[in-house]
């Protein structure tokens, strides 16, 4: 499996005695130069996409944007492909370089650079990815400007990945070999802090719950959503393991925090409602609120509003308020159910989003919640994994010492944390594998870079977090472009020292040989 890596690192190393590494003690200047060139057109491009939200495999706005502007502003610069591998939505960059003294059929060493473009359903780019697009863009111009400016022989890819949220669409790429003949990929996240961190292990159960009536299968679903809380508080097998659920109705989707969740409530009195909620609701629900009123359909619609959390994190949010009152009342005679101005489904899909900080703990954790709540489901389905993504070593030290000089806004706020916040289908290029003990990282596919980096302006009182509404608005702020602009040049930086140098691409690459 990491037998293609090897060779190709050894044939790089091969390099320095061909052609003489190139004086790079000037890049970080050389590097600003270039993106006062090149970024302002690919920020427009990128705020282009954030004004004009597609979801997953829908993003052909985007792919246009990307292929036109290359095709016809930039021709000849990159060997442009659109719907790469057979993805509508995807689309490949690629550029050579070399230089006469360079003896032919040398292997060059490659470089890659992800983008991601796709947004989350009704909520637009609330997860940034207009911001993992820019980075993509303006980290392979600069480092393409940069070989060439120092004769650098290189090859560097960039492909633009669709459908990051749903369905894992670098998975899809990945077996269609888009990944192949690259030595190190590069990717940069927005989110709310800075840091280089692990990425969790997920994959989603989506069951569906029939009923004789509407009440019968809120009442079922609920049912389900209590079952599993429990057993997330007895404790999942596996480290820092999650289930939360989401409830598929209206605007809700996997992978949207739930932010306004409405249960009706029939047969009991408002004051009821309003003082069992009220005995619930403490400090423990972060700025969560609710309403309680009559409602047209003969009961209590109770609404609960809430920032939530990310669907990987144990917030208790507007659901949570929802089904520990479901709890109480439920027991009540003469209690029912239903989903206020929506009373006649007889069919609703609830999605446990079910995470957990290792890949191999996965499947335990998938089992005991489904075993949980199958009996009440009429079907369960699963979606494809998004294993988890791990923190290769070298280039996390480089990038954090490179963020701390002058040149990249001497940001001292990084670190390696091994708090996992989200997950990413970039972890289907590194293949990692972590030895079933130590859970240390032994061996992985690929070298990938993948940094959060955090967009929130200094001194903002509470940061909206990815995957909250309010997320979409930093997203579009110039704070998070400079942000962006910062990291790509960044990562553009190291890749071009990379290049130059068999020694540091040897150690960057050094976990492939394991
Ligand atoms: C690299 O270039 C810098 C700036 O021009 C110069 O000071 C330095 O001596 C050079 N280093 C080498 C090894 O040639
Ligand atoms: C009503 O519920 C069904 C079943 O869950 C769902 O598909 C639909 O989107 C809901 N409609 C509205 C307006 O919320
Ligand atoms: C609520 O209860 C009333 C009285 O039994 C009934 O007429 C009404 O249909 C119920 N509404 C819902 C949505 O369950
Ligand atoms: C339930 O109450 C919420 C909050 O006031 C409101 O937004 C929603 O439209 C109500 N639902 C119906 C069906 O009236
Ligand atoms: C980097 O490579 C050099 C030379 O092979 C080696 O001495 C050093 O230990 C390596 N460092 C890392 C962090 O791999």
């Amino acid at each position: 499996m990491h037998f293609n890596r090897r060779s190709s690192i050894l044939l790089a190393s091969g390099l320095a005695s061909h052609v003489l590494a190139a004086n790079v003690s000037t890049l970080a200047t050389r590097l600003k130069a270039i993106s006062a060139d090149v970024f302002p057109d690919l920020k427009d491009i990128a705020v282009d996409i954030w004004n004009n939200p597609e979801i997953g495999l829908d993003e052909h706005h985007a792919h246009d944007l990307v292929v036109d502007y290359f095709t016809t502003q930039r021709p000849g610069e990159w060997v442009v492909t659109p719907h790469a591998f057979g993805m509508p939505t995807a689309w490949r960059l690629e550029f050579e370089f070399t230089v006469p003294a360079r003896p032919p059929n040398t292997p060059l060493p490659v470089i890659g650079f992800l983008s991601e473009y796709d947004a989350l359903v009704g909520i637009g780019h609330a997860c940034g990815h207009n911001h993992i697009a820019l980075n993509g863009l303006a980290a392979a111009s600069m480092a393409r400007q940069a070989v060439i400016d120092l004769g650098i022989p290189a090859r560097i890819v960039l492909m633009g990945t669709p459908d990051e949220e749903s369905e894992a669409g670098k998975h899809t790429l990945l077996e269609a070999g888009a990944f192949d003949g690259v030595d190190v990929w590069f990717m940069a996240h927005p989110t709310s802090t800075s840091a280089v961190q692990p990425m969790n292990a997920r994959i989603n159960a989506i069951a569906d719950f029939r009923g004789g009536s509407h009440n019968d299968v809120v009442r079922s679903a609920y049912e389900a959503i209590v079952a599993v809380s429990d057993r997330v508080a007895a404790g999942l097998p596996g480290t820092s393991s999650t289930a939360v659920a989401v409830e598929d109705v209206g605007m809700f989707e996997c992978n949207v925090v739930q932010s306004q969740i409405s249960l009706g409530i029939n047969g009991s009195s408002l004051e009821t409602v309003q003082q069992t909620v009220s005995s619930i609701l403490d400090s423990t629900f972060p700025g969560v609120t609710f309403t309680a009123a009559l409602d047209s359909d003969g009961g209590v619609n109770l609404t609960s509003f809430g920032p939530g959390g990310h669907a990987s994190e144990s917030t208790k949010g507007p659901l949570v308020l929802t089904v520990e009152t479901f709890r109480a009342l439920s027991s009540q005679q003469g209690v029912t159910f239903y989903l206020p101005g929506n009373t006649t489904a007889t069919a609703l899909d609830i999605t446990f989003d079910v995470r957990s900080r290792f890949t191999l703990d996965l499947d335990s954790v998938l089992d005991v919640v489904t075993a949980t709540f199958g009996n009440l489901a009429a079907s369960i389905s699963t979606d494809t994994v998004y294993p988890a993504l791990e923190v290769t070593p070298f280039i996390p030290d480089v990038f954090i010492d490179l963020l701390k000089t002058p040149d990249y806004g001497s940001q001292t706020n990084w670190g390696i944390s091994t708090f996992a916040p989200a997950s990413t289908d970039a972890s289907w290029l590194q293949g990692a594998v972590v030895d079933p003990t130590t859970k240390a990282l032994i061996g992985a596919d690929r070298v990938v870079f993948h940094p959060n980096f955090g967009i929130c302006p200094p001194g903002t009182a509470h940061c909206a977090f990815n995957h909250e509404p309010p997320f979409r608005d930093l997203a579009g702020t110039d704070f998070s472009y400079t942000q962006t602009e910062i990291v790509a040049r960044a990562l553009a930086q190291i890749a071009v020292e990379l290049l130059n140098d068999p020694v540091m691409m040897a150690n960057a690459t050094a976990i492939l040989g394991n």
